[in-house]
């Protein structure tokens, strides 16, 4: 062999005279004999490879300026339905965060030293598991690690997105990105134009010095509507903004009074707040005017 390092062997066959059959580290073998066959890594394979990571660069820069990414739907504070969730590849720490042991005061056992030992290990790896055998079954601790790891990510994984299922339908919560797919398909099938998310809370606010936005801001809608009128959708508190489309004063007047669907009756309400009949009849003489 022409780079057997192995000394003992007693015969050692050598195809060329010019590759000595005992090669320095530090050398370059001389692989002349076989033209076209190999050639050396520094310059000429890595000024190769260089160049295909070249092209590939530019290939993804292209298509990040031509495709821009798409953005998500803007963060909405006042939605208190939101589940925060991490993107699936961190599914398994995000679980990990919610067991005893590694939460509350255990939270840099379940931040810092996990996450630390399972990372730092993998760093490792090449310098603990330097034995030449590749086959998996004669390598028993390695490979075990790694099949408990795989096991243990897997695992991990499922439970917190079953366990995040289950919170949506006891909640009763659709995610915002799938409610707007939904209205989006239920809208094509219907023959419809697709709901622009912009319809109603695009709609501007009306005479936005009148009185009745004075008391508006006083009144209890304000809590779930929102000073700016435009509810909480996420959480089916529709937005306010063009409510004058639907509903004259004297409908809006009803549903102060007795409430609708949802929204329970606001009168008492709105009294023991200290607001007049006069009160309530200006708001919703200004919420009438609210049309886009
Ligand atoms: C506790 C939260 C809450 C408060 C407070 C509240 N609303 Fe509502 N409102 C809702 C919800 C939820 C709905 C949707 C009801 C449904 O359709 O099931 C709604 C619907 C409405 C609608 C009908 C909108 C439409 O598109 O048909 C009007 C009008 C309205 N509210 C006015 C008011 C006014 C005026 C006040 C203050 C006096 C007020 N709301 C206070 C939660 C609230």
């Amino acid at each position: 062999m022409a780079h057997g390092h192995d000394s003992d062997e007693k015969i050692v066959y050598v195809g060329d005279s010019r590759i000595r059959s005992k090669t320095s580290r530090l050398t370059q073998p001389d692989y002349s004999a076989f033209p076209g066959k190999s050639e050396v890594f520094i310059p000429n394979f890595l000024l190769k490879e260089w160049m295909v990571a070249v092209v590939a660069m530019v290939g993804i820069l292209v298509l990040v300026m031509t495709e821009a990414a798409p953005l998500g739907y803007p963060a909405d504070p006042t939605n208190t339905q939101f589940i925060p969730m991490p993107d699936w590849y961190f599914l398994f720490m995000y679980q990990l965060l919610k067991y005893p042991y590694a939460s509350d005061q255990f939270v840099v056992f379940g931040t810092v030293i996990v996450p630390g030992i399972l990372f730092g290990s993998l760093m490792l790896v090449p310098f603990l598991d330097t034995g030449k055998e590749r086959r998996f079954y004669r390598r028993p601790i390695t490979s075990t690690l790694m099949m408990l790891s795989l096991v243990a990510i897997t695992y991990l994984t499922v439970v917190s997105w079953t366990h995040y299922q289950h919170e949506l339908t006891e909640k009763n919560i659709i995610p915002e990105h799938i409610k707007r797919e939904e209205e989006m398909h239920a809208a094509k099938s219907a023959g419809l134009p697709a709901p622009s998310t912009k319809k109603t809370a695009g709609a501007a606010i009306v005479a936005a010095d009148d009185p009745g936005a004075e008391i508006y801001k006083k009144a209890t809608c304000v809590t779930c509507h929102g000073a700016e009128l435009k509810g909480i959708p996420a959480s089916g508190i529709p937005a306010l903004r063009g409510v004058g489309d639907k509903h004259n004063q004297e409908a809006i007047l009803g549903i102060i009074s007795k409430g609708i669907g949802n929204m329970g009756p606001q009168h008492d309400d709105n009294i023991k707040k200290g607001l007049t009949e006069a009160d309530l009849t200006k708001l919703a003489e200004w919420l009438s005017k609210q049309k886009s």
